[in-house]
Formats: C-alpha cells, structure tokens, sequence
C-alpha cells in the first residue's frame, strides 16, 4: 500500500528526526513562552564561564607597547601618542644598550618538540628550535649558503634544523652543516653560530657576552617550580620603551615607591588618576632595602621588601607580602614572597627586543594549596604597580649624571648603577644616532 506523504506530515518527521539525531526538542525550543528560560540558560552558561576562567584558568595579560603608559591629548589615537613620544624624546647618554648575561628568550612552552621559532632580540635575528629528542638549540637564523631565514620554514629533523630554501641542515649543539641534498662532501666553513643556552624554571635561556666569553655564572634552579610543588597560575606580557638598565634599577629606587606604588591598585594605572579621593581610603605601604651579595655571588642584587594594604588607615594581615627579590644578572629576577596564604615566587624576565624595547614577562608560581583566585590577585596587583612604572619609564630620559641629594635613597641609586656597570664590557654594542633616526 503506497503511503502519501503530506507537507505536515514532512514537517512532523523531519522535527522528530532532527530531536532523535541532535538530542534537541525544537517543538520546546520554538515555543515563545520559553524564551525567557532559554535566555536565562545562556546567560548561567556565561556566567559559569566567567566563573571558571576566573576560579581555575591562569591569568595572562598582555599589553603591547602603546596600549598605555602615556598622556593621551584626546585627539591623537594610542598608537599615534605612543610614537609621537617615541620620535622627540630625549633619550639620553645611555649605557649600551645589550648587556652581558642570561636573558630569557622564550617560555617552555612556546616550542614543542619539532618545532622552530624566529625570534628577534639583542640585537640578533634568531632560530630556536626543539629537536625530536626534546633539547632546545638556538642558531644564528640566516643561512651561510644564500641567507634564508632558517626558521622561516625550517624543518626539525633528527637533532637539525633544515633550511627551508635548499635543504641544508645545521646540527643544534654546534651549529655544523651535516648535510647538503646535492653534494657529496659539505664544506669544513659551512657552520653556523649556535648560542650557548639552558632550558630552566619554564624557560629557554640565551647566554648573550659581547666579547664571546662562556658563561661565569648560572641561574639558580627554583626546586618548588621544577618539582611541581609550586604551581603555575599565570603570566603577564609588558613592552617598555626605554634602556634596559632602567627596569632593574627600579628595584634600588626605593623613594619612587611611594610616589607611584602608594595609591590603591583600584585607582588603576594612570600616574595623574590615581591619587583620585575616590580610592583614598586604600593605599599601599613599602618598606624596602637593595644590596648587592658578596663574591662569587657578586652578580646578584636583593631587594627586601615589606607590603602592607591598608584600608581605612587599618593594615590587612592577610594581605601583607615579605618578598625577597633576587636580581640575578641583567634581566632575571626571582621575587620570592611569603604570604597569609602561602609561599610563592614571580619569575621576572626581560631582554632588549630593541635597543630602547625591551620586553617584561612575569610568571607566577605559588604553593598548590593557595586559591587561584588568590594567585592572579596578586599577580594583578604585580602588574598594576608594573603598568604605572612603564608610565614613568616610557616617558623618561636616561639621566647619566643625575643631580643626587645627601640620602640614603640617591646613595642606593648611585651603588647600583656602579653593581649594574659590571654587565657591559669593551664591545657592548651602543646605539649611535644617524641623522634624525635612531640606529646602532
Ligand atoms: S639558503 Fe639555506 S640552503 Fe640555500
Ligand atoms: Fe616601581
């Protein structure tokens, strides 16, 4: 007997077919009296989203170079202000500008195993790669054969990275050539400068010296990171615009902390709204101190620091921070902090991407224990007072002879330009100007 399918009846299997595929009854769904509770469904799903990214995921806050950080004329866009500043600021009789030393290149993270990476820092134009045994190498990034970018399409293969132009590959660990598809022999020259480097605490570190020596000193291991007894909970990114040594040296400017770090970190980042009476009931207060450590430590400077948050002139125990930072060479710090909620450590890299760029990562490792939410609080809190120093920084002339007072403040400045100077040598590279534009 034939069956005579009407439009309704269509209609009637297709709507029941779709609810049995999809698991969806759309005869509920298109019912107008249900749309309030279909609403109220997307926005609790929204709303747990919000919850778990702020309860259980890292923090990662990422802020480019003139995203912030100068006075706005409320004509020009952010971008336009950040060069603006960039092109006619005095910049000053600055050190050189890539010293010697350890300097984080890349986050573990950020190269698997088999892969290259093209980065651009100190000066130099870099490949990273990660060879199929896991151990990181670093070459020069262009090719000795006809300059091609070995990290622009090259391939990892075995413990070589295979330039993409011809197929020359160049061990990792002395930057050789191996093997050329074409010929039989490979010439003795045909070599390639590999960086000294070392894989710690989450990061892919470059041994940078400007007259070629090998390293005489090393990173500490952070135990707490690399067992896992300290758990990562977040990073932040920053660009500054300045010299290097400017960042460090923050660290023995301990007169700035209450100028810049005293206002509530509700009252945002912005050096002229900060001190609204809005938030004045918040502050923040500082004691600090920087030393620099006896030989062979003599590379390390400590700045010990207490935090307190007070609100209504009352002092949260809870909130209160001892921190122990350790400057370790040029660019590395490990803040180590002990807090209400536990222990922890901000892992703090910068390296010069440009002469006057440098690029500023934080890490935050706390004790598995502590609440996230407590963990990217602090971080937070890290990168608020960061953002109002890059303020500073980013407007700022280098001063090489700065007018100092009798204090103990102006004394602590003038010993770590004196620490710092240990970390440049004969040919530390020096920006030069040329005509109106700057070069080095
Ligand atoms: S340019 Fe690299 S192999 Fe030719
Ligand atoms: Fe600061």
């Amino acid at each position: 007997m034939a069956v005579k399918l009407t439009n309704d009846s269509l209609y009637f299997v297709n709507e029941h077919l779709i609810a049995y595929v999809t698991g969806v009854n759309l005869e509920f769904m298109f019912d107008v009296q249900n749309v309030p509770m279909i609403l109220l469904a997307v926005v609790a799903f929204i709303c747990l989203y919000f919850l778990y990214g702020v309860f259980f995921r890292p923090l990662n806050r990422v802020r480019l170079l003139g995203e912030f950080g100068y006075l706005s004329d409320g004509k020009l866009s952010k971008k336009e202000v950040a060069n603006r500043v960039k092109r006619r600021r005095a910049v000053g009789e600055i050190p050189p500008v890539y010293p010697n030393g350890w300097f984080g290149l890349l986050e573990s993270w950020q190269i698997k195993v088999g892969e290259s990476k093209a980065v651009s820092a100190l000066g130099q134009e870099l490949a990273v790669f990660r060879d199929t045994k896991g151990e990181v190498h670093i070459l020069d990034a262009y090719c000795p054969h006809m300059g091609a970018h070995l990290a622009v399409g090259g391939r990892v293969v075995d413990n070589c990275l295979e330039c993409p132009f011809h197929g020359w590959r160049f061990r990792g660990h002395d930057g050789k050539c191996t093997f050329i598809p074409y010929a039989d022999k490979v010439p003795e020259v045909s070599k390639i400068k590999s960086w000294t480097s070392m894989e710690l605490n989450g990061w892919i570190y470059i041994w940078h010296h400007a007259e070629g020596a090998e390293p005489y000193w090393k990173l500490p291991e952070l135990e707490e990171v690399t067992s896992g007894a300290w758990q990562y909970k977040g990073r932040t990114e920053h660009y500054i615009n300045a010299h290097i040594e400017e960042v460090p040296e923050n660290g023995a400017d301990v007169a700035h902390l209450k100028m810049v770090h005293e206002p509530f970190i509700a009252a945002g980042v912005d050096l002229l709204t900060m001190w609204n009476k809005y938030w004045s009931w918040g502050k923040h207060s500082w004691q600090a101190d920087w030393s620099q450590l006896p030989e062979p430590e003599g590379h390390i400077g400590s700045m010990k620091v207490v935090h307190d948050l007070v609100l209504f002139g009352i002092p949260l125990p809870f909130l209160k921070l001892k921190v122990n930072a350790l400057q370790i060479g040029p660019g590395v710090v490990y803040l180590m902090f002990e807090s209400f909620f536990g222990k922890g450590v901000f892992i703090h890299n910068l390296i010069p991407v440009e002469p006057i760029v440098q690029k500023l990562i934080h890490n935050i490792y706390i004790q598995w224990y502590v609440p996230n939410i407590v963990a990217k609080f602090f971080m937070l809190g890290e990168a608020i007072h960061i953002e109002r120093d890059i303020m500073i920084w980013n407007n700022k002339t280098y001063n090489s002879k700065p007018v100092y007072s009798k204090s103990k403040q102006c004394g602590l400045i003038s010993r770590h330009r004196r620490w710092y100077s240990q970390f440049y040598s004969e040919h530390s590279p020096r920006l030069k100007f040329q005509k109106d534009t700057l070069d080095w």
